[in-house]
């Protein structure tokens, strides 16, 4: 691992003072090229980092030869098919009159592995490109004009970390975390997704609208993890919810997820709010399934109520009656087709020798190969309409830096600076043909919109992601949450609430007191002394009763 962060380093010393260095001999990459998984060329480049392996093997270093490549393996077809439908985009804006007429686009898809390492390599190849340029000088240029990824959040601080100092754009369809907002930290990352500040306060209002003023808190510990869960303690805590424990694994801390069943095992909470990543959720559902602990009423986030990786004949009983946000959904029309029929037989290339070509070879993506007969169910196409109004946007800004026109096409003299996109893609404002409108914030993101959804059973085995209300925060106060209660399935299938409180409401007559040591929601009913009364549940306290003037009278009389 050290040579290999000792190359890229080399490569950071070349791409920061190469091009200052006029009288340079020659530039070139020290390591052999990284190539890129799926490539076309065109006038201008579009890049693209998505996670289309989810493991790495790390080579065994011997120190006295070169480490080897690290090997990736277990395809994550979510993350293919968004490499396909950024395909997809591109080769409908390649075909449009209207949009960059006169100008192709090409693009450049590298496979992180699901490694911030691998991620980091992805970013430097994005930017060099994969020539060797020996004998030339670098040209300082950017190998793409922006770049479409990733989908976890670190991953994303890393490739925004990388790319900054040189001010490519990068634009996520699905890096949530509120710490990504930073304009100072990162002045060129866009996404068309909404940060979490939104997410987690909805989730703090609808346990509380429910009434769960005892929940358990479960987080994956990574940036998304931690931020997202930061922002949910302290607004539970405004709304008055009790949260009776906090754990947060990650997904290489087997050990820990131990820990966190057992917390949960013994827990009286009935509400688990799990500000999860899809891979720690499924880590998480193995294991309660495995211990039986069904029944617990499950609040999702974005990132794995809809995850279609969840769903298995076990899952349902651990997960059956889940409410969370999701993305919301959309059409986007040819779309489905492509991804089943059309993509095999004009995209995918790996070549047999890559002598020649820009694509990987096909010897390490086998896997890849033998997934075209998968015919996966793509129905849930949540994210990839994110991706989509990600490219449509930087196709939108091109058009606009190379002053297209329909009858004039663009002027292809125009030489694009990457920061020329950034700034490009501040302005844009367009709907996309389903109608979706696009535009970015002060803060680069998209207006936080979600749907609700429940998980309640579908035809035969299949889960259903049913519609239960909608968080649009760009509607007016009042109208931004709505909750359809009455079509919500609670989990066990029950059509009843589940209550989650650490102490019963105390009645009317009686007053709450605290316990020491216990957070505010847990309390014992102490009725009210004599002379005094209270008149609504969970009192804090008892009025004195002050007798009316007749009253009065009437007792004196009787003494
Ligand atoms: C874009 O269009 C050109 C010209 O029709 C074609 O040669 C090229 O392969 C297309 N590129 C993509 C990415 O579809
Ligand atoms: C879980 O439940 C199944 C069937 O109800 C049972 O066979 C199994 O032993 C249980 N496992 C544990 C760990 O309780
Ligand atoms: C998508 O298209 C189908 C059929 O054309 C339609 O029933 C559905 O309402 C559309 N969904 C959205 C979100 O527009
Ligand atoms: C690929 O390169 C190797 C060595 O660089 C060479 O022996 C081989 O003939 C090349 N293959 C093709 C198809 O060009
Ligand atoms: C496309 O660009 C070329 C070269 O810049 C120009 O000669 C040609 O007229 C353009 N075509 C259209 C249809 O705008
Ligand atoms: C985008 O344009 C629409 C009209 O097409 C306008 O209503 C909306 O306010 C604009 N949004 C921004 C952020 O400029
Ligand atoms: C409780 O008593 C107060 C004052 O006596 C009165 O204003 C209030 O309406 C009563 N509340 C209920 C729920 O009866």
């Amino acid at each position: 691992m050290s040579q290999v962060m000792i190359g890229l380093l080399f490569l950071w010393h070349l791409l920061t003072f190469g091009a200052a260095k006029e009288k340079a001999p020659f530039c070139q990459i020290l390591e052999s090229p990284e190539f890129p998984l799926l490539s076309k060329e065109g006038d201008v480049m579009i890049g693209g980092a998505f996670s289309i392996h989810s493991k790495i093997t790390q080579p065994q270093l011997s120190f006295t030869e070169k480490p080897s490549r690290v090997t990736c393996s277990s395809v994550n077809l979510r993350e293919f098919r968004f490499a396909q439908t950024m395909i997809f985009a591109i080769q409908e804006i390649n075909k449009s009159k209207f949009l960059l007429p006169n100008v192709s686009i090409g693009y450049r898809i590298y496979d992180n592995c699901g490694s911030t390492l691998t991620s980091m390599r992805a970013a430097m190849a994005l930017m060099n490109g994969d020539e060797w340029t020996v004998g030339k000088s670098c040209s300082g240029q950017s190998a793409v004009h922006a770049i479409i990824g990733e989908s976890e959040s670190s991953s994303t601080i890393v490739l925004s970390r990388t790319t900054g100092p040189f001010k490519i754009p990068v634009i996520s369809h699905s890096a949530t975390c509120e710490c990504l907002s930073d304009r100072k930290e990162y002045p060129s990352f866009f996404r068309t997704i909404a940060s979490d500040l939104y997410q987690s306060r909805a989730l703090a209002q609808m346990v509380k609208h429910f009434g769960w003023t005892w929940v358990g808190a479960v987080n994956s510990d990574s940036d998304y993890g931690n931020n997202g869960m930061a922002i949910f303690l302290a607004a539970a805590q405004e709304e008055g919810v009790c949260v009776e424990y906090t754990e947060k694994f990650h997904r290489a801390e087997p050990e820990k997820l131990v820990k966190v069943v057992e917390v949960i095992r013994k827990s009286t909470a009935r509400v688990i709010v799990g500000f999860l990543a899809h891979v720690e959720m499924n880590n998480l559902l193995e294991k309660l399934s495995l211990h039986n602990i069904t029944g617990l009423q499950f609040i999702g986030v974005e990132a794995w109520i809809t995850a279609d990786s969840l769903v298995t004949p076990t899952s349902f009983s651990v997960l059956g009656g889940s409410l969370g946000f999701a993305v919301q959904k959309a059409n986007i029309s040819g779309l489905g087709d492509f991804l089943i029929k059309d993509f095999w037989e004009t995209e995918f290339k790996c070549k047999e020798t890559n002598n020649d070509t820009k694509a990987a070879s096909c010897e390490g993506n086998q896997d890849l190969i033998e997934l075209q007969d998968n015919d996966d169910d793509v129905a849930e196409l949540r994210y990839s309409n994110n991706i989509y109004r990600a490219v449509y946007a930087v196709a939108h800004s091109l058009h606009s830096i190379l002053k297209c026109s329909k009858s004039q096409g663009c002027d292809r003299t125009i030489k694009v600076t990457p920061w020329q996109v950034v700034e490009s893609l501040k302005q844009v404002n367009f709907t996309i043909n389903n109608g979706d409108q696009v535009w970015f914030d002060s803060t680069g993101a998209a207006v936080a919109r979600y749907e609700v959804v429940n998980w309640q059973r579908g035809s035969e085995d299949s889960v259903q992601f049913k519609p239960v209300g909608y968080y649009d925060a760009s509607l007016p106060p009042g109208q931004k949450f709505v909750l359809n209660t009455k079509a919500i399935l609670w989990p066990g299938g029950k059509t009843e609430m589940p209550v989650s409180v650490c102490s019963k409401q105390c009645r009317p007559g009686t007053h709450k007191v605290l316990q020491k040591g216990k957070p505010v929601c847990c309390y014992h009913c102490i009725p009210c002394a004599e002379g005094e009364i209270s008149n609504s549940t969970d009192s804090n306290d008892c009025k004195k009763f002050k007798p009316e003037l007749n009253t009065k009278k009437h007792l004196m009389g009787k003494t």
